[in-house]
């Protein structure tokens, strides 16, 4: 493990005033949001989409790192230039998500295992060798009145351990991320309590799995209401709670933190980070990496009109500003 290599990604990953985009959904999930919107679920376009995201002028402003899936970190631009020397020639960090999804946890109903640990170590020196420089893991947990379970949720932090080790031996940084689904009507304090245990366990597995702590970054939820809740937060209250949960919950030599926006309006994701950046110095890097919040526009637009690219690009790059604003507080509705 080389730990300068990894402090000087994660430096990169964090500068001010930029976030990572994540665009690594897997096949079935990029094509169930193609589907909803009438484009054809092939290779094809799944390519021509990754391609108008890569290739949008200036985004190299606003981020710092894309998150590919495995399909597109292996794809090209129409003209035969590969999506990594896109990035590279835009100083922009390659990520790899190298999970491989979720799936029923023994017989707790509604609680989900990562999976992904099979063959890692050889994967993660293939996608090395591609120019990635750093990797995601996602687990989900599922509010509800029995899960998470707290064996599901060391269970996943094992594996978050495992995962975070194997990286940090090939030299890439390893985004963890935990994601309190958003899914139900339990309130901000539920998600509180479950947000705060939960990054209790993973700490202590990390710690415990010798894990180089500045090396890694967070990716979290941010502590908030259910979408189904009858009280939904404001970006005060979830300013507040998130920063009070990060700062008694999470170490404080981490690397940087970034949260996804899992399922929150654009507007509602950006407001809620600049609320966080409101508040005055914060002990580590906190800023966005969104994957939805910042694609949807774009997305949509491209949709109803492939031919027009530049608009798109226009759409998802405003969206990439808007989210660099609230990086630094600086954003206005
Ligand atoms: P969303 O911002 O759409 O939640 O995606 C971020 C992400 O990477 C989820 O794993």
């Amino acid at each position: 493990m080389n730990t300068k290599i990894l402090l000087k990604t994660v430096t990169r990953l964090t500068a001010s005033p930029k976030g990572i985009l994540a665009i690594d959904e897997s096949i079935n999930t990029c094509n169930k949001r193609f589907e909803k919107l009438g484009v054809a679920t092939t290779e094809e376009k799944r390519r021509e989409y990754r391609e108008l995201l890569i290739t949008a002028p200036n985004i190299e402003k606003y981020i710092s790192g894309y998150i590919f899936f495995d399909e597109t970190i292996r794809q090209a631009a129409k003209d035969g230039k590969s999506f990594t020397s896109i990035m590279k020639a835009k100083g922009i960090e390659v990520g790899i998500k190298v999970d491989t999804g979720t799936k029923d946890y023994e017989s707790i109903l509604g609680d989900k295992i990562t999976e992904g640990l099979d063959k890692l170590s050889d994967r993660l020196a293939e996608y090395k060798e591609m120019g990635a420089t750093f990797a995601k893991w996602r687990a989900i947990y599922n509010i509800t009145t029995t899960t998470p379970s707290e064996s599901c949720m060391r269970a996943n932090a094992e594996s978050f351990a495992k995962y975070a080790r194997l990286c940090q031996e090939h030299d890439i940084v390893p985004i963890v991320e935990p994601e309190i689904l958003i899914d139900g009507d339990h309130t901000i304090e539920d998600c509180y309590q479950i947000t705060a245990k939960n990054l209790d366990i993973v700490f202590s597995k990390l710690k415990s799995a010798q894990v180089f702590i500045p090396g890694i970054i967070l990716k979290t939820s941010m502590v908030i209401a259910g979408q189904s809740a009858e009280k939904q937060s404001s970006p005060t209250e979830v300013a507040t709670m998130t920063l009070k949960c990060l700062k008694e919950h999470a170490l404080a030599e981490i690397g940087g933190i970034v949260f996804l926006s899992g399922g929150q309006g654009n507007e509602e994701a950006t407001l809620n980070l600049n609320a966080m950046h409101k508040t005055g110095k914060l002990p580590w890097p906190l800023t966005f990496s969104y994957g939805r919040a910042i694609q949807n526009s774009a997305l949509n637009s491209w949709a109803k009109n492939p031919a027009d690219i530049a608009t798109a690009q226009n759409l998802l790059v405003k969206s990439a500003q808007a989210n660099s604003l609230a990086s630094v507080g600086k954003y206005k509705k």
